[in-house]
This record gives structure tokens, sequence and C-alpha cells, in this order.
């Protein structure tokens, strides 16, 4: 499946992320139905789905970690597995543990040796890591005396070591208080701005609404949705607060009124706004409100899965 954009060689590089009909059978379950994504540089990227969709599943194949038994993928041009890719990976993992005897320090050492970094970078390398996710400091304890959500920073402290091309985060924020899913949101930002992709498994819409760029949404291992997050919110109607116009002319302008003066209008596009704000006016009307209608993720993704 190379295509001309995955060439290393050439001028433009590959996407972070190219799926084609990947799959994942375990026995005759199908935990993964032929998943076709393509995820490009720079993004973040957000992968929803209720309980047991395949979100896991799919991460485990985009890092090799599970083999595919069906379809094909790159990650940053190289097939799935590629040990030169995963080195280019930051990964969190969902469930993960490590052993309670090793210090923070030690984990994010280990770890620093794997991700290729230099002996003599890794104790700086470690720091900042700890550092970025608001660990500084508590590297020498021991991994058993860290709280759950401590351990959860850890394990993102690990994805971020080395600067990698491609963070691949599975619920990141799932122990975290509220400031640290603020934190994480930040350092989602940053690795946007330094280049890096993010792969964002959350169901914690509000968040996924902040910081992707981009959706899927898959149930019982199929895509059922899909886009970029600006148009997948975009406002669908709007509703005015108005005076001075009859039931009569807003039905005309295709409002539905509700005295004393709410009218509103379904199925108006956003860019229709002005003419309609114009033709009021026109009429001699007085606007003391516009509220366009803008979707939640939450309201999409239950809509979606078609949750009533
Ligand atoms: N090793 C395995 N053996 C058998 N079935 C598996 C295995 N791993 C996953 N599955 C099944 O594949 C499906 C997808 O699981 P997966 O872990 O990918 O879901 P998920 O979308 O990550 O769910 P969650 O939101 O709960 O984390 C589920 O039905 C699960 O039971
Ligand atoms: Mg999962």
């Amino acid at each position: 499946m190379t295509k001309p954009e995955d060439d290393v060689g050439g001028a433009t590089p590959p996407p972070a992320i190219r799926t084609e009909l990947l799959e994942r059978r375990y026995g005759r379950h199908v935990a993964l139905h032929g998943l076709s994504l393509v995820v490009p540089r720079g993004r973040v990227f957000g992968f929803l789905g209720p309980n047991g969709a395949g979100k896991t599943t799919a991460v485990k194949l985009l890092l090799g970690l599970v083999r595919a038994t069906g379809g094909e993928g790159m990650v940053l041009g190289l097939p799935l597995g590629d040990p030169a890719a995963r080195r280019r990976i930051g990964y969190l993992p969902e469930l993960f543990r490590y052993q309670d005897w090793l210090t923070g320090c030690e984990v994010l050492g280990a770890h620093a040796a794997l991700a290729g970094i230099a002996k003599a970078q890794r104790r700086e390398a470690a720091e900042r890591a700890l550092a970025t996710v608001g660990l500084a400091g508590e590297g020498l304890r021991r991994v058993g005396t860290y709280s759950k959500g401590m351990q959860q920073r850890l394990g993102l402290a690990v994805a971020l070591l080395g600067e990698p091309e491609l963070v691949v985060l599975d619920e990141p924020t799932s122990a975290l208080d509220p400031v640290g899913r603020h934190d994480v949101r930040g350092i989602m930002h940053d690795l946007k701005a330094r280049g890096a992709t993010v792969f964002l498994n959350s169901h914690l819409l509000s968040e996924v609404e902040a910081v992707c760029d981009e959706v899927a949404v898959i149930d019982r291992g199929r895509v059922i949705a899909q886009g970029e997050m600006t148009d997948l919110l975009r406002a669908v109607g709007v509703d005015l607060e108005v005076e001075g116009v009859s039931e009569q002319e807003i039905l005309r302008l295709g409002g539905i009124f509700t005295p004393p003066r709410a009218a509103s209008f379904p199925q108006l596009a956003e860019s229709a706004v002005p003419e309609l704000v114009a033709a009021i006016v026109g009429l001699g009307g007085r606007i003391h409100a516009v509220r366009p209608r803008r979707a939640t993720l939450e309201q999409r993704f239950l809509d979606w899965l078609e949750v009533p």
C-alpha cells in the first residue's frame, strides 16, 4: 500500500498513520472490522467509541503489539510493528502497571534505553518528562507508593520520552483529577505545537472536543462517523429573541414563532444568519439575541450511536 506520499525519501513526509481495511479477529469474534484511516502529521486525532468497540485493539495493531488478521497499515511511513517506527512512537497503554519496587526514575531510565536515548542523556530526559507531567521531585520514590493518578502521570511521562513523532494515548486521563486533565490538555497542545501527532482514545468527550482536530467514532468494530471537529460541531439552526415582527413574517422566513418573542430557525445554516437578521430588521423587527444551536460532541456521539 505504499503511496507516493509514503516515500520516505520524498519531499512530503508520510502521514503519521494510514490503515486500509485493518482487521482483527479473535476466533469468530471480530474485534475490528476493516479500519481505513489516514491521520496526517501534526494533528490531534480522537478515536472514540463505547466500551468494547475496538479502540484498544486498533491501538495495539498500530503499535504492532497484536497482529492484524486482515488489511494493512503504515505508521510514520513504516509497516506496523517495525521496530524503527516503534522507537519514534510514544505510547501510554490503557491498563499498565510498572513493577512496584522500581522508582519512577528507574522506570523512565529503562524506557529511555528502549527509546534509543543515549545513556548520558537519559537522566535529563527522565527529569524533563517528570516535570512535564507534574511529578518533578517524585522520581526517587518507588512506584508502589504512587497514587493512581501519579501512576498514570508516570505512564504519560514514559510516552513523552525522547520527543516522539507520534504519541498514542489510550485513555490518558481516566485516573486524573481536574487539574491533571487540564495539564494533559496542555501537554497535547504542546505536542501539536512542536509538530507531533497525537492519537487519543478517550471517553471524556468534552476533553476530546477541546483538543482534537478530527475524530473517528467506532462501534462494534466499525467506523460509524468521522470528520473534522469544526464540521461535526457546526451550528445547525439558530434561535432569536425578536420583537416587532408578526408570526406570519417569521413563518414566511422559514421560522417558528413562540410568543412573546422567541423565534427559531431549525434548518438555518450558520452562514445564512446575516441575511436572516437583515431581513428581520428590514421588516422593522428588533433583535435582542441571536443564538446559534451548537451541538456538543456528546450529543453528536449519542446520535451516531442512535441512543434515544
Ligand atoms: N485478547 C482478546 N481475546 C479475545 N477478545 C478480545 C481480546 N482483546 C479484545 N477482545 C475483544 O475485542 C473487542 C474490542 O475490545 P477493545 O479492548 O479493543 O475495546 P475498546 O474499544 O478499547 O473498549 P474500552 O472502551 O472498554 O477500553 C471486545 O469485544 C473485546 O472483548
Ligand atoms: Mg480500550
